[in-house]
């Protein structure tokens, strides 16, 4: 389930020109080491190198739109990414050139030696993959805006897979149109190719109808959850026509096609909340405030079969790719399993459940698609009722969808979660913002392969390609989706483009790290938690704080570079000492580390571990662990429509309890618990009955603080009992403060909230532990 636990300081510092040389060449080193993302299908390197300077000239025939085009962006990129511009020129150094013999619209060749550059493709897209090769190889981030000597090479390049996909979904938190655009210029810069948007859900319809202009009216604005700073805002938004239709433009431009999302029959209370006679009971829901599951459908009846070949065909019109995303997740069937209406049409049908009756349905569509000479996808589900002939099948719920399908000879994506989940988060690191708390690293994104095993080779030309989806649930702003998708984006553009032979994550991170700097030097955000210094401490903080001594480890989530740091509070430079052991330092130390690559170049922002007694006796909501009974499943924000970072709460959804891990409780004498009130606003549908009840005492519940609840049949000591204040007066944020008994040792403390399961949801912000009472 996309929204339950249970499924699983300033940017960078600005790269300073250490190099004071005009002339900058890439060194010499293996040939795969290109500053290339992703990795080509062959270079070969010549003798020689071609400079390139400000005013240098690129020639793209005038009447070739597609060279006009890949030009257009070429001149783009460089002067973003390396400060040089360049201008077109009947004469140019720089050549666009058409050869049929080059087969595959996106593959090129690109050809480097004295005399200049020359790109040659048979398709448009290939052109435009030339020029975005030829822009990386001038732009490795060193010494901008000065000439740059690309040693000669050749490299023939086509890709492994045609789907190299990203879903962004702008249905539970509308995302605005710039930040799409920000995202199809930077998918272009490493050769993805689709962008899937997810355009409703029953958090909003985001796409414009005209023919049911309630869709977007009524549909594309929710009231916020009572619960929170702002209760009952009203947030939302939608796109014309019109403005969809430019984006499809400038994104075909770009090589991106975009596939559009309605979601059918389940995710679908937005229409129904615009359309009650869409829907199957008859009333009339809100535009739906809470993630996960609800309940509302799609009615398939002659109605509703009409209404969606209406929006199909205007789906047509705006979105000219071959394919249409029709969804079909999720959907709890309750509500057709207890519609009179639903059965007899059933009945009439001669179907015998649900499923085949989704599966009905969703073939009615995928003909009708057909007809256009269109084609339907839609997520595994599809499947259960038996897979219509007219269908490709976008598998999420791992591998499984995809393997059945392909073997039924249906064309399948691959974006398994958590692995392809882009709102999971990417390391442990306290400062990342909200998202999943399935960690999906840059190396678990780098090693994933798009080939499922159970596909056998006469049938993997039914594997499309593979897909990242980023749902919005927790992701609110552009640098949110930005910091998710960047750089994991490179990763994937990698596993989908280049051949598996050439999977090489060492040489992968080598070459990731001009492309951040590109993207950083466009303005994105990019996260740079795989490059991040992170620490740990060799024993627990009660052995820090008893002997008076901390045992740091320095670590990067990936392998790369040196980690260099200080001791006084500075930030750490090239000539920092370099860790090599664990540092063995006086509580009251500040460290602050962070890697430099070969050249000296930090890879990404200096992090600072305080070792102070009092911050050695603190832990923040994401330093916290499950209950004994519990999983942390999601990074939670303060409220549904925070658009900060911090503070973030990790929680189980099903159960208000978190634990302080090993508190130091004989050294420690006092507690005091900041605690923040949350919505708890999920629809967990089925699920609901795994929702914990702890029965409250006081009438608004209360908070247990209980030591040594993690320890096997050990009944646990209670240190406190603290009746949950009034919600409707009660601020959202509040602090308790206790004693602890006197027990020896490192123990688990859980913080239990007993509050009734309507709403809210508590969750703990920090726990900071005194040594006096
Ligand atoms: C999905 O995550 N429900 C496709």
């Amino acid at each position: 389930m996309r929204a339950t636990a249970n499924r699983n300081a300033g940017r960078l510092l600005a790269a300073t020109a250490l190099l004071p040389a005009l002339l900058c060449a890439i060194p010499a080193r293996a040939q795969d080491r290109l500053p290339l993302v992703p990795q080509p299908s062959a270079i070969t390197r010549t003798a020689g190198s071609f400079t390139i300077a400000n005013g240098a000239t690129i020639t793209a025939d005038a009447s070739d739109t597609g060279a006009a085009a890949a030009a257009r962006l070429l001149i783009a990129h460089v002067k973003t990414e390396r400060g040089l511009a360049l201008q077109t020129s009947p004469k140019g150094t720089i050549r666009f050139v058409r050869d049929a013999a080059i087969k595959g619209a996106e593959a090129y060749r690109l050809t480097v030696d004295a005399s200049g550059a020359k790109i040659t493709a048979s398709g448009d897209a290939g052109l435009l993959y030339g020029a975005m090769t030829l822009a990386q190889l001038i732009s490795p981030d060193r010494a901008f805006g000065q000439p740059f000597r690309i040693p000669a090479v050749t490299i023939d390049d086509a890709p492994r897979f045609g789907w190299r996909g990203l879903m962004v979904d702008t249905a539970r938190h509308f995302q605005s149109l710039p930040s799409i655009y920000a995202i199809v210029d930077q998918m272009a810069s490493v050769k993805l190719n689709t962008l899937h948007l997810h355009l409703s859900d029953d958090q909003g319809w985001r796409f414009e109808v005209k023919a049911y202009p309630k869709l977007t009216e009524i549909g594309s604005i929710r009231t916020s959850p009572s619960t929170g700073e702002k209760p009952g805002t009203r947030v939302g938004g939608f796109y014309t026509q019109d403005e969809l239709r430019k984006l499809v433009a400038y994104a075909a431009e770009r090589g991106i096609v975009i596939v559009p999302e309605i979601d059918l029959p389940g995710h679908a209370q937005a229409l129904v909340a615009a359309y009650p006679d869409l829907g199957v009971i008859g009333d009339t829901p809100e535009v739906s405030n809470a993630w996960g599951v609800n309940p509302y459908l799609f009615n398939p009846g002659p109605k509703g079969i009409a209404f969606v070949k209406t929006v199909l065909d205007e789906l047509m019109a705006v979105f000219p790719g071959t394919y249409i995303h029709l969804g079909g997740d999720e959907a709890v069937k309750d509500q057709w399993e207890r519609s009179p209406e639903v059965q007899a049409q059933m009945a009439k049908l001669g179907i015998k459940d649900e499923n085949g009756l989704q599966s009905w349905m969703i073939d009615q569509f995928g003909t009708y698609l057909a007809s256009k000479k269109r084609r339907l996808i839609g997520w595994d589900e599809i499947l259960e009722g038996g897979l219509p002939a007219s269908a490709s099948v976008m598998s999420w719920r791992g591998e499984k969808g995809a393997v059945e399908a392909a073997n039924q000879n249906h064309d399948v994506v691959l974006s398994p979660a958590p692995t392809l989940y882009f709102d999971s988060l990417q390391s442990d690191r306290r400062d990342e913002p909200p998202g999943r708390l399935s960690i999906q690293s840059l190396a678990t994104v780098y090693n994933y392969e798009p080939m499922p095993a159970g596909i056998g080779p006469d049938k993997a030309q039914h594997v499309l390609g593979a897909q990242a989806n980023l749902w919005s649930e927790y992701i609110v702003t552009p640098y949110q989706m930005q910091h998710l998708i960047f750089p994991r984006a490179a990763a994937l553009a990698e596993i989908t483009w280049s051949g598996k032979d050439k999977r090489d994550f060492a040489g992968f991170l080598d070459r990731v790290q001009p492309q951040i700097q590109r993207w950083r030097k466009s303005g994105l955000e990019v996260a740079d938690s795989a490059f991040a210094v992170g620490y740990t401490l060799d024993g627990t903080h009660g052995d820090a704080l008893r002997t008076n001594r901390a045992k740091v480890v320095l670590a990067t989530q990936a392998p790369y570079g040196t980690i260099r740091y200080t001791l006084d509070g500075k930030v750490p430079t090239a000539r920092s000492p370099a860790y090599t052991a664990p540092l063995s330092v006086k509580p009251g130390v500040s460290i602050r580390a962070a890697a430099f690559d070969a050249s000296g170049q930090p890879v990404a922002e200096p992090r600072l571990f305080e070792t102070g007694r009092q911050a050695l006796l603190t832990r923040t909501a994401s330093d916290m662990i499950a209950c004994p009974e519990g999983s942390l499943g999601l990074r939670l924000p303060l409220t549904s429509e925070a658009q900060g970072n911090a503070p973030v709460f990790n929680a189980d959804i099903f159960d208000t309890c978190t634990a302080y891990p090993a508190a130091p409780i004989d050294v420690a004498k006092g507690f005091t618990i900041d605690i923040a009130r949350l919505p708890r606003n999920w629809g967990l549908a089925h699920d609901f009955k795994k929702v914990r009840q702890h029965y409250n005492v006081t009438p608004h519940g209360e908070l247990l603080v209980l030591v040594d609840c993690t320890v096997k049949g050990a009944k646990p000591v209670i240190a406190g009992t603290f009746p949950l204040p009034d919600p409707k007066t009660a601020p959202t944020r509040f602090t308790v403060k206790g004693a602890l008994p006197a027990i020896t040792g490192d123990r688990d403390i859980c913080l239990q909230f007993t509050s009734p399961t309507s709403d809210p949801f508590y969750a703990v912000e920090r726990m900071t532990l005194s040594e006096t009472r």
